[in-house]
């Protein structure tokens, strides 16, 4: 069943079997831009831009995940069912729950934990705490150590609010959990793995802090985005 209702791609072989998945559409065209050759824009559809090119020889697609669990649990799982894609990558932002990461930090999603019913309504496992794949962690952790980035493997908390009334229930998932920092996608991106038999990591950069309320300025997170997709990109 292809074009998909979101993905308008008419030919699966357009779709690398690695794709790299920025909340912001505008990432992946910024990856795109700045290190794929042989670049095709592969989807447009409400403006989730997608592109396929290659990073050295490795052929590889960049495509926006929207934010939240719904929108990214659309896009994987078109791309996972129905384009034959096997690895998932997702880089995103997070806000830090923990005074121990420093804005800019880079996390490796080892765990997400959630509230959301995601899992359990799609009807793949009843668990609030899912897994990264083990074998993605470990290319992403050789693929820092070669360029010198430092990773802070963590369990994250995957939130459907980002505007909270009560701005401390998200240290409850910290101090009991254990979840170090808070994103919107994880979750679901994992439960779509788990689903179709398919592999899903994600890496972070903190952009804001929880704890001290300090943000990043939009030119700091581009730079720092950039470490982050280097890591992704030199471990395909
Ligand atoms: N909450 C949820 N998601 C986020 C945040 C946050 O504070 N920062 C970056 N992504």
């Amino acid at each position: 069943m292809i074009p998909t209702p979101h993905i308008e791609v008419e030919d699966k072989n357009l779709i690398a079997k690695t794709v790299l998945m920025p909340g912001d559409p505008l990432r992946a065209k910024y990856i795109a831009d700045n290190f794929l050759t042989k670049v095709v824009q592969i989807n447009n559809v409400r403006n989730m831009w997608g592109f396929t090119g290659y990073f050295g020889k490795k052929k590889v697609t960049v495509m926006g995940s929207g934010m939240g669990m719904p929108s990214i649990g659309i896009y994987s799982y078109e791309l996972f069912k129905f384009y034959d894609v096997e690895n998932i990558i997702r880089i995103g932002s997070c806000g830090a729950y923990s005074k121990d990461l420093n804005l800019y930090d880079v996390v490796l999603v080892e765990q997400a934990f959630s509230e959301s019913s995601y899992a359990k309504t799609m009807g793949v496992s009843s668990r609030k705490i899912l897994s990264a794949n083990k074998s993605l962690n470990n290319r992403l952790k050789r693929a820092a150590e070669k360029i010198n980035v430092t990773l802070h493997p963590s369990m994250i908390h995957s939130s459907d609010v980002f505007y909270r009334l009560d701005t401390e229930t998200g240290f409850d998932v910290y101090e009991k959990y254990g979840a170090v920092a808070v994103e919107m996608e994880s979750f679901a991106l994992f439960a779509n793995a788990k689903a179709l038999n398919k592999k899903a990591a994600c890496l972070l950069t903190v952009s804001d802090s929880l704890v001290t309320h300090e943000a990043t300025s939009s030119q700091e997170r581009q730079e720092a985005f950039t470490k982050m997709m280097e890591v992704a990109l030199n471990s395909i």
